[in-house]
C-alpha cells in the first residue's frame, strides 16, 4: 500500500466555558497497513456541527464525551484510496463517520459507512440536506410535528442546515411558516429565497412583539433548535393541540461545562397546558433513512428544496470554523474542504 501521512484534530483540553481554538491540537500520524476486510478513505469534506460541542465537556448526558487526545468526531464524505475488501473498491465515494482527520481506516462491517448514490448533486449535500441535518428536519416534521395545511409553524435557527429544511417542508405542507434567525440578512434569506412567510430577528429588542405580530393566530408547531429565551417566548403563543419536536438546544451548548441537551423537554413539559413535545435523536429512525433520503434527494433534484453552505478550506481551520459556528458567524451548513 502507498504510504499515507494522516492529519487529525484532537481535543487538547476540555473547554472551560466558551470554546477556544486552543482547546484543539493538530497531530500528524502515519497510516498503518490495512487488515483483511478494511479499506482506507481519503476524506474530502468534513461537516462541522453544533451538537459536537457538548461532547467536548468532561461530562455530558447527550452522547459519550470525547476524551483528551482523541480525534474530534464528525461526519465526512471522501473517496476510497485502498481496499482489502470486495465490498469497497478504490474510487468509491463514501459517507463515513471519520472524525476530523484526512484519512480514515474502517471495515466492511461498519454500518454507518455507505456509498454515495449516483447523482448530479454536489457531494456536500450528503453532509447537509441528504445527511443528518435534512433527516433531522424530515423525521422531526413527519414523525412528531405532522403538519396540516393552514397550521402555523415556527422554527428557530431558521437559516441553518436543519431549520431551512424544516421551514421549506412546512411550506410544502401548506403551513404559514415563521422563522427565527439572528440577523436581518438571514431573515431576508429565509423569506425571499426559501419562501417563508415571515422571519423575526431574535437579536431585536422587540422580539416578543414581532413574534406576536407574525403569529396573530398563535402557533401550532414549534420546531425547537435552540432552547432558552426563545422557547419561553414561543411557548406563550402555543395553541391547543400544539406539537413541539425538540431537535436541539444550540443556545446552551457553548455556555457551561455540563449541558443537559434535553432541558427544553423539561421546560415544555412543565407548562400548564403542555404541548405534545419530544426530544429526539435522528438516529432513532436509522432504519428509515432510505425513506428520508429518497424524499430529500427527489425534492432537491426537482428544485423544491434550497440550501446554503459555508465552505472553508483546510482541516487546520476546523477549530476556527467550529468557534464561528457556535457564535453564529456562519451562514447555512458549515463544511470544511479537507483537500
Ligand atoms: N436531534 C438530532 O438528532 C439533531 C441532529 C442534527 C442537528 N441537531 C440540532 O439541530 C439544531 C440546528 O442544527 P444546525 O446544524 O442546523 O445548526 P445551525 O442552525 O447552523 O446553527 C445553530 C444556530 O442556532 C442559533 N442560535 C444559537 N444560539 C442562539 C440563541 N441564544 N438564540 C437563538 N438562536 C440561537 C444560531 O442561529 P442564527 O444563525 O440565526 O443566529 C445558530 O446559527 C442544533 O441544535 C443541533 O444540535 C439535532
Amino acid at each position: 500500500m502507498t504510504h499515507y501521512e494522516n492529519k487529525a484534530v484532537v481535543l487538547a483540553r476540555h473547554p472551560e466555558g466558551a470554546l477556544q481554538i486552543s482547546d484543539f491540537r493538530m497531530e500528524a500520524r502515519s497510516v498503518r497497513a490495512l487488515e483483511p476486510g478494511e479499506f482506507l478513505i481519503a476524506n474530502h469534506w468534513l461537516s462541522i456541527d453544533p451538537y459536537t460541542r457538548p461532547r467536548l465537556n468532561r461530562h455530558t448526558d447527550y452522547v459519550s464525551p470525547i476524551g483528551l487526545g482523541e480525534i474530534i468526531s464528525g461526519e465526512t464524505v471522501g473517496v476510497v484510496v485502498a481496499s482489502r475488501t470486495l465490498h469497497y473498491q478504490e474510487g468509491d465515494k463514501v459517507f463515513a463517520y471519520s472524525g476530523w482527520q484526512q484519512y480514515h481506516i474502517t471495515n466492511d462491517q461498519d454500518f454507518i459507512v455507505h456509498k454515495l448514490p449516483p447523482t448530479d448533486l454536489p457531494d456536500t449535500v450528503f453532509l447537509n440536506t441528504v445527511g443528518t441535518p435534512g433527516r433531522s428536519a424530515y423525521f422531526g416534521m413527519m414523525r412528531i410535528a405532522k403538519p396540516h395545511a393552514g397550521e402555523v409553524l415556527v422554527v428557530s435557527a431558521a437559516s441553518g442546515a436543519v431549520g431551512s429544511i424544516v421551514g421549506q417542508m412546512g411550506k410544502m405542507a401548506g403551513c404559514r411558516v415563521v422563522g427565527i434567525a439572528g440577523s436581518a440578512e438571514k431573515c431576508r434569506y429565509v423569506v425571499e429565497e426559501l419562501g417563508f412567510d415571515a422571519c423575526v430577528n431574535y437579536r431585536d429588542d422587540d422580539l416578543k412583539k414581532q413574534l406576536r405580530h407574525a403569529c396573530p393566530d398563535g402557533v401550532d408547531i414549534y420546531f425547537e433548535n435552540v432552547g432558552g429565551r426563545i422557547s419561553m417566548l414561543v411557548a406563550q403563543l402555543l395553541n391547543e393541540g400544539a406539537r413541539v419536536p425538540i431537535c436541539g438546544n444550540a443556545a446552551q451548548y457553548d455556555k457551561g461545562t455540563d449541558v443537559n441537551v434535553s432541558s427544553p423537554t423539561a421546560f415544555f413539559s412543565s407548562l400548564p397546558d403542555a404541548p405534545t413535545n419530544r426530544f429526539f435523536l435522528v438516529t432513532e429512525w436509522f432504519k428509515d433513512y432510505p425513506e428520508s433520503d429518497m424524499w430529500l434527494l427527489k425534492a432537491l433534484s426537482e428544485g423544491k428544496l434550497k440550501y446554503r453552505e459555508t465552505l472553508i478550506a483546510g482541516l487546520e481551520n476546523a477549530p476556527q470554523a467550529f468557534v464561528d459556528l457556535l457564535n453564529a458567524r456562519h451562514f447555512g451548513k458549515q463544511i470544511i474542504k479537507i483537500v
